[in-house]
């Protein structure tokens, strides 16, 4: 990478930015050198229009970052309106700090968690390696003032213990998990249960105003061994939570990994309101991965800021004497991470606006990519594959790629069984992410299809009833479905979030009138409709498009007869569905049926690899 403007970026630093888009003139926004990110096309862009609106207190907010410092690379809509990387937020929040210095307000830069989990920096480590180890020591230069712990901190002990030995140390106590322990071993060699971070903090601002802080993760139950987390309603119980709110700050700032509506947010808030009726309290929020405001009073505004780095929120307040219940002045709005964003709110052209940090932690997260082999291609992918933007039948389903193309290629590549014919079933959500057009990357692999789940498979079923397995899972009227969906507050509490976010997909696309849908002048993106007042979208855009997914999926029939034997594959966790709907199918019937000793291991490819092996023998 070229380091280009060295000398403009040393004049950005000692400048105060004009900021001139407040006063209304018209700026051209150039698109970002080249040289700094190849990738970007040099067609029409989305702008914000309207400047921010500033107050005492300002915040920045980033949650569910999972790793995706580098930003989003893809050329296909709207990946471009993400491009954004931690460079270039470092620079933005570098220049918007000394706007705030030049007004002589407060702004925070505040994170909610979930730091593991969902690129290849994060999770493209060699072997012997620590999850999010290496992208956690860059995310770290960037100058957080408040942090709290997420969910994905916590499902394999070595990333939490990563986290409280290498992590949350550099954060001056301001590393936040009030209702979560880790255990470790004290000098002695005993077993303690210890806060990975610290409880609450109190600071001061950098223009004198006294805050209290927690950090607070929703009630997760899918941690691992050696990790605590306390129910919320336990947790406001406690006696160093009471004696914590005890003192009157001049705003509370709370911040936490669980949503800001549908959760426990209230129980926190209205032990803290019981004792304070009138201090404003900031809730930034997170984990359900959607953009999200609500006002649980008029003295308080609590925000949500999307995830992967596809928003940055911007929450404000002017405070006032605190003498009466009148509402305050709040603001809020969901930036997409990208440099003519950025630059729009910091009004400096695309030279001045790179500052040294900024270079440096491009260059750096470019090394660690490097490091780690990202880039190493499997194929090209000649076109977008969309999780939920296309339908199940369409040839632009990824689910339906996934278990019609790519799985029966991958599970028959040296498998003995191969040429028996089979059916192949899966939850459609074993994928996270879109996989687009272009190059298929390592880097792709980790972040489309990183589960590890296990193909199993029984054998000798007869085509008549290995073909009615999938309608009976998917069959909300028979007793095993009734149970997946009475299971689903519990895969909540176990930290899967894709039924929230869906269902706020699907809220967006349904709300569209026709004419947004397919607005000329709008790019595709996010379009919030939340609880608090005005429009929260900095950029506008035209929703994406929805298609429900069945919950189960299945390969093409083969070309079989109804008596011919075949093999029924699945993935290992719906074993037991499996099992139970063949009972279901023979029962009566002169079929035997069958027991979870009749599964067995099809092959010793894993979910997280099918891609791979199927890009490289088809895509090249
Ligand atoms: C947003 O994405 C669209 C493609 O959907 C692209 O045309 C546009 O330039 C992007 N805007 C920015 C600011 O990157
Ligand atoms: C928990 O950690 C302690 C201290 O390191 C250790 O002695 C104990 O075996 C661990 N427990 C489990 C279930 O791993
Ligand atoms: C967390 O650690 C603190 C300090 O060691 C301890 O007092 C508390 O009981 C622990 N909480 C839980 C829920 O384990
Ligand atoms: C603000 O809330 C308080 C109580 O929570 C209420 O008494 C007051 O009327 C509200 N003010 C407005 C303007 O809604
Ligand atoms: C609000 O109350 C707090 C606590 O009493 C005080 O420190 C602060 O100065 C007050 N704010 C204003 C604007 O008067
Ligand atoms: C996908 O389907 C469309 C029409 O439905 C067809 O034109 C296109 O060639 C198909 N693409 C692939 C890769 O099969
Ligand atoms: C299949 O076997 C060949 C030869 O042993 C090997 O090179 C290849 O990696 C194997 N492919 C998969 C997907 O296991
Ligand atoms: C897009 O076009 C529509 C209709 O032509 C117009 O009402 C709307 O203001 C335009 N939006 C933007 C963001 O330019
Ligand atoms: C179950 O999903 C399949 C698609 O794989 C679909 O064909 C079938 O109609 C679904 N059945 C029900 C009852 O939704
Ligand atoms: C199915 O197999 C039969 C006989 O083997 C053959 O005649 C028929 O064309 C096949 N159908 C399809 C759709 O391939
Ligand atoms: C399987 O069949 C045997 C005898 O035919 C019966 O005892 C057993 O309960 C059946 N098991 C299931 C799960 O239906
Ligand atoms: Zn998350
Ligand atoms: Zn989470």
């Amino acid at each position: 990478m070229k380091f280009l403007g060295i000398l403009s970026v040393f004049v950005a630093i000692a400048i105060t930015p004009a900021f001139a888009c407040e006063e209304g003139h018209e700026h051209e926004h150039e698109r970002r050198d080249s040289s700094v990110k190849p990738q970007t096309p040099t067609v029409s862009i989305a702008s914000p229009t309207v400047p921010l609106v500033w107050g005492d207190i300002n915040i920045i907010h980033t949650t569910d970052s999972h790793g995706w410092l580098l930003g989003h690379q893809k050329t296909s809509p709207p990946e471009p309106n993400y491009s954004g990387d931690f460079g270039d937020f470092s620079s933005f929040v570098q220049h918007m700090k000394a706007e705030a210095d030049r007004r002589g307000v407060d702004l925070l830069l505040i994170d909610s968690g979930d730091l593991h989990d969902g690129t290849g920096l994060s999770d493209g480590f060699p072997a012997g390696g620590v999850d999010a180890h290496d992208s956690n020591a860059i995310f770290s230069e960037l100058p957080y003032d408040v942090l709290a712990i997420g969910n994905h901190e916590l499902y394999i002990y070595a990333n939490t213990l990563d986290v409280y030995q290498n992590f949350a140390p550099k954060w001056n106590g301001r590393y936040l998990s009030s209702n979560v322990n880790i255990t470790v071993a004290d000098k002695h060699g005993n077993a303690v249960s210890t806060p990975v971070g610290s409880r609450f903090t109190k600071f001061k601002t950098k223009r004198g105003r006294k805050v209290t802080s927690l950090g607070v993760l929703y009630d997760f139950t899918g941690n691992d061994k050696n990790t605590t987390v306390q129910p919320v309603a336990a947790m406001v119980q406690e006696a160093w939570f009471k004696e914590a709110i005890q003192e009157q700050p001049d705003v509370f700032v709370l911040v936490g990994h669980m949503p800001v509506q549908r959760d426990n947010w209230p129980l926190v808030f209205n032990a803290i309101r019981a004792v304070h009726p009138l201090t404003p309290i900031l809730i930034l929020g997170g984990h359900t991965h959607i953009r999200d405001c609500v006002q649980l009073d008029n003295r308080s505004m609590s925000l949500e800021s999307g995830r992967y780095m596809e928003t940055v929120g911007w929450l404000t307040v002017k405070l006032d004497d605190n003498k009466s219940n009148k509402p305050l002045t709040f603001s809020r709005r969901y930036l997409d991470p990208n440099r003519v964003t950025y630059q729009f709110h910091t009004g400096l052209g695309n030279l001045l606006f790179n500052t040294l940090q900024g270079i440096t932690i491009s260059a750096q997260l470019q090394g660690l990519a490097k490091r780690f082999d990202l880039s190493q291609a499997f194929g090209t992918a000649p076109q977008d594959y969309f999780l939920s933007r296309a339908a199940f039948t369409s040839n632009q389903s990824l689910p339906g790629f996934f278990i019609r193309e790519v799985v029966p290629f991958a599970i028959s590549v040296n498998n003995s069984r191969a040429s028996i014919p089979n059916v192949i079933l899966s939850n459609s959500g074993s994928q996270r992410f879109d996989l687009f057009a272009g190059s298929f990357t390592k880097n792709d692999q980790l972040t489309v299809s990183p589960f590890t789940d296990a193909f199993q498979f029984i054998e000798n079923v007869p085509f008549s009833v290995a073909s009615q397995i999938l309608d009976d899972l998917n069959d909300s009227n028979l007793p095993s479905r009734k149970r997946a969906e009475e299971s689903m507050a519990e895969l909540y509490r176990r930290g899967d979030v894709s039924m929230r976010f869906n269902e706020w997909l699907q809220d967006q696309w349904e709300r569209a009138p026709v004419e947004r849908r397919t607005a000329q002048n709008l790019t595709v993106g996010y379009v919030t409709t939340d609880s608090c007042p005005g429009a929260g979208d900095d950029t506008l855009h035209s929703p994406l498009t929805f298609f429900e997914v069945p919950d189960f999926i299945g390969s093409n029939l083969p070309n079989v007869s109804s008596s011919d034997l075949i093999d029924v594959v699945f993935l290992d966790f719906i074993a037991s569905s499996v099992v139970t709907i063949l009972n279901q199918i023979v029962a009566g019937t002169d079929t035997q049926n069958f027991s979870t000793a009749d599964v067995k291991s099809y092959t010793d490819i894993l979910t997280n690899e099918v891609f791979g092996v199927y890009a490289q023998a088809k895509w090249n």
